[in-house]
């Protein structure tokens, strides 16, 4: 027979190897902490909690920290199922990051290997958290995805352990959540997009055009992105009066909102910052643009003292406002302006200075960088009619840091 065959030798290296399995068979899989996001506002939720986690086998220790809406699970157990049964309760949950030990985990060498193993497990489970955070992809790609739909659909129904309170910052929770993500989506998208660019301006800036005359201006800059879903132009006229004083007036708004364009009418540069027609005051934008401020073509003249404090209380109203929505970081507000005399009496910079905005930078305007636009006077019999822009700058201003 074989094993009477066997030499001494063999016989022992066959036990030690079954002896090593069976030691590796009998010993219990690692103990593991792992911390998940929950959505934890009250005693009620935190013993919810508590109590789903502590009944999963494998699990040793639960500790909950309610203001971090944070849980930290220590055991044996897979944080997948942790997830799982969470989301199954009907709570918020979302797995945190693990924190790398800087002592236990030095940088080892790694196995290529292990490498290519490892990086396949990091995209199962982001696709996890994409499943989760994204509207458009299809939850069903995952349990997990799938889990979170019914989630969300139970907390639209406004599911809460307690009724304290509860419900009301489940859904401002779910809400911001959203928000964020939306906003993460888009960062995503917008970084995946070529820029397009056209004089100072480009595809990728959230841009806000306000006293517009037959919209040419922000047609420019929309044929030259092709989309124009990052612009909102405004004009002060209603769409009625735009179709009566400009010839293109009509045709350029109707381009403008083919190419995605947000157009609205009747937007007063004094009260503008708090307009619900252009959105929430949260929306910043990272450019605001006022080509050839001016408050109408009167029977004065341009030189009069009258006319100019006139034409002065529009920027000045213009910059007070576009101050509050424009981003704090990068956010800047332009004005173009012809800078001869009387123009120069306007004193742009000072009263940018009054309201709390600084000069970045002054660059002379050339209309002919901008194709199609046709500069008007807006106002008066004339309103249609070009003016010669002479020596005009587009001076480009931002917050004053304090
Ligand atoms: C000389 S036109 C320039 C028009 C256009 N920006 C252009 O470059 O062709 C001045 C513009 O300022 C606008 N405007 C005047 N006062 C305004 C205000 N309070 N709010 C918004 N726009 C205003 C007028 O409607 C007019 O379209």
């Amino acid at each position: 027979m074989a094993t009477e065959e066997m030499k001494p030798d063999t016989k022992k290296t066959e036990q030690k190897q079954k002896q090593s399995s069976q030691i590796k068979e009998d010993l219990p899989p690692p103990i593991k902490s792992c911390s998940l996001k929950v959505s934890i506002h009250c005693e009620g939720c935190k013993k919810k909690v508590k109590k789903i986690l502590t009944s999963i086998e494998g699990v040793y220790i639960v500790y909950i920290d309610v203001k971090q809406h944070k849980v930290t699970v220590i055991g044996i157990v897979s944080p997948e199922i942790l997830l799982k049964k969470l989301i199954k309760a009907g709570k918020n949950a979302v797995l945190l990051p693990e924190i790398p030990d800087p002592v236990e985990n030095k940088p080892k060498p790694v196995d290529p290997k292990e490498k290519n193993k490892k990086k396949k497990k990091g995209e199962n489970l982001q696709r996890t958290d994409e499943a989760t955070s994204s509207g458009t992809d299809k939850p069903e790609k995952t349990e997990v995805g799938k889990s979170d739909k019914l989630e969300s659909e139970k907390n639209d129904a406004g599911e809460c352990c307690t009724g304290d309170g509860c419900e009301v910052a489940s859904v401002k929770e779910k809400k911001d959540v959203l928000k964020e993500k939306d906003s993460v989506k888009e960062k995503k998208k917008k970084k995946k997009m070529k820029t397009k660019k056209l004089g100072e301006y480009n595809n990728k800036q959230k841009i806000l055009l306000v006293g517009e005359g037959d919209f040419s201006f922000s047609l420019s800059l929309a044929r030259a992105f092709g989309s124009a879903t990052n612009l909102t132009a405004t004009s002060l006229d209603t769409l009625e009066e735009i179709q009566l004083k400009y010839k293109n007036g009509k045709a350029n708004v109707e381009e403008l909102k083919t190419r995605g364009c947000t157009v609205v009418h009747g937007i007063n540069v004094h009260s503008m910052a708090k307009d619900r027609k252009l959105g929430q005051r949260s929306e910043l934008y990272d450019r605001i643009i006022f080509n050839f401020p001016h408050s109408g073509f009167g029977f004065g003249c341009e030189n009069q003292s009258y006319y100019i404090m006139l034409h002065q209380a529009v920027v000045r109203g213009f910059m007070k406002n576009a101050k509050k929505i424009v981003k704090d970081v990068g956010g800047e507000i332009h004005v173009t302006h012809k800078t001869a005399h009387p123009f120069n009496e306007w004193k742009i910079e000072t009263l940018a200075e009054e309201k709390g905005l600084c000069l970045i930078r002054e660059i002379e305007f050339n209309k002919f960088c901008f194709p199609g636009y046709s500069n008007k006077r807006g106002s008066g019999r004339r309103c249609d009619s070009s003016f010669p822009v002479g020596k005009s700058s587009t001076f480009m201003f931002q917050k004053r840091i304090v």
